[in-house]
């Protein structure tokens, strides 16, 4: 073995490397015993516990070995000591958040991205920009949206998109008003009124990030008993603004009440306000793929921006953002990334100019693995399974004693409560999650703590609601 431990600092340089290159020798063995790990996990968490409740085990302070054991033992070590204390966040009862799985194909892309570990950033010899490029036409296609007037990005999440929405946005306020916040800061445009109703938690930190201030917005009323913007107050409110600029921040999707803006109106408003229209549609991008429920996001094709994600409804791993863009010269212009070294002169789009990151994972890949493998079909599959199954959950709701829906579900999201107090349905909620057999998150709607279970995975099947709804009973 030539390495040496407790090396005094005259000691010769050893190379370690060695563990590397007899890696890459059993590389095939080492990729097949990941993938029968991998595997194994993928389907335990049908039948494995929804949420690690103690991981005390690992301890977080151990210090790095100072000599590693290669691959396979490390394998071994992360099958023993990290898999166990995980949560079964793929698998078809975790409801909490907008947590999606991972379909078979995407899986693969995913991995794939990982072993040919390209450097996203643009076109320079390789075909990655053109892939991202195809996918986002794809995208585009998906959610009704024309490919020929958006362009867009792949970003690491919605809070990213939405951030690109008002960087972007802001941009183009100025430009309106001739003078350019990309070269001369934020305080060139001081009369900048930014105008939402139910924006996202994301959108908020977004604000304090792009340095407008979380509480730096005009808070839109919203309709009696919804997120819905109220429409009047909107533009009550759009009149009473004598800001030159003007940004309105709509939903396609809350992420309580799962509900939609009137986004034809909206965007009717901002033509007649000069205001940019940016759509988050974290997850309800893909409602038009759902005829059912298509003519709710009716109007998204007028946005500026629009923010989606691949990792939540459209089951690809984390993390997939999406951001697509009216105005990509715009984005361009608050995003570039100028170097010489970087000025390689090759033709296409390059992606480090549309982003925060200039070093990028091949996210595209596992988008089209998964648009190739199933299709617009295979995908709408998704949505109205997960919508359907949000209605079962509601309609058993809806005739039980003790619980009662805390809004009527639109799309994929369930949120209720038992008749108790606050306090009561709290510790409801512990109970319902220490059965291991579902994860529900909380929210506050209405004034009132309840709990939502978003179905957002492919893998959820009517068996699954059979054992949440045996697991809700057996807590209550
Ligand atoms: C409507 C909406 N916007 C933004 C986000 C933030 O998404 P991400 O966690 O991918 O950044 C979410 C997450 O649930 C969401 O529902």
């Amino acid at each position: 073995m030539n390495s040496i431990l407790n090396r005094s600092d005259d000691s010769p340089t050893v190379d370690e490397r060695h563990l590397m290159f007899d890696d890459l020798e059993k590389l095939g063995r080492i990729l097949v015993e990941t993938g029968d790990v991998a595997h194994s996990f993928i389907q335990g968490a049908d039948n494995m516990d929804v949420t690690c409740r103690d991981f005390s085990a690992f301890d977080p302070s151990r210090p790095i070995p100072g000599q590693g054991r290669g691959a396979l033992d490390a394998l071994r070590a992360a099958k023993e000591e990290i898999l166990p204390l995980l949560a079964a966040s793929i698998g078809p009862r975790y409801l909490g958040f907008v947590t999606g799985g991972t379909t078979p194909a995407a899986l693969v892309g995913d991995w794939l991205a990982s072993a040919i570990d390209q450097n996203a950033t643009g076109p320079e010899g390789s075909a990655n920009a053109a892939v991202e490029e195809q996918v986002i036409n794809w995208l585009c296609e998906l959610g009704g949206v024309p490919s020929d007037t958006f362009d867009g990005v792949l970003t690491t999440g919605a809070t990213v998109s939405n951030l690109l929405g008002l960087v972007a946005a802001r941009q183009w306020c100025g430009e309106q008003v001739g003078v350019n916040v990309d070269a001369d800061g934020a305080s060139v445009l001081p009369d900048l009124e930014i105008f939402a109703a139910s924006p996202h938690a994301s959108m908020v930190k977004d604000l304090s990030i792009a340095g407008i201030g979380r509480n730096s917005f005009t808070k839109v009323a919203t309709k009696p008993g919804s997120e819905e913007t109220d429409i009047a107050d909107l533009k009550a409110k759009l009149v009473a603004s004598d800001a030159r600029a003007k940004i309105i921040i709509a939903s396609a999707g809350t992420v309580n009440a799962t509900d939609f803006d009137n986004l034809d109106v909206i965007a009717d408003l901002c033509r007649d306000f000069g205001a940019w229209l940016h759509v988050d549609a974290a997850f309800g991008f893909f409602t038009a793929l759902d005829d059912r429920r298509a003519h709710l996001t009716k109007g998204i094709a007028r946005a500026d921006s629009i923010t989606s994600d691949g990792h939540k409804w459209l089951n690809v791993p984390y993390d997939c953002g999406i951001f697509l863009t009216r105005h990509i010269s715009v984005l361009e212009t608050c995003c570039r990334a100028f170097a010489p070294y970087l000025d390689t002169k090759a033709d296409g789009n390059s992606y480090i100019n549309r982003g925060v990151e200039n070093s990028r994972r091949f996210r595209a890949l596992p988008l089209w693995m998964a648009m190739t493998a199933y299709g617009r079909d295979g995908i709408a599959s998704i949505i109205r399974a997960n919508c359907d199954q949000a209605a079962n959950l509601a309609a058993w709701i809806r005739t039980h004693e003790k619980l009662e829906l805390l809004s009527e579900p639109k799309l994929n999201v369930t949120m209720f409560a038992s008749r108790g107090t606050d306090d009561e349905n709290r510790a409801l909620l512990q109970r319902i999650n220490e059965t291991g057999k579902v994860f529900l998150t909380p929210t506050v709607y209405g004034g009132r703590f309840g709990f939502r279970a978003a179905f957002s995975n492919w893998r959820t099947r009517d068996e699954d609601l059979v054992v949440v709804k045996q697991a809700i009973q057996t807590a209550l």
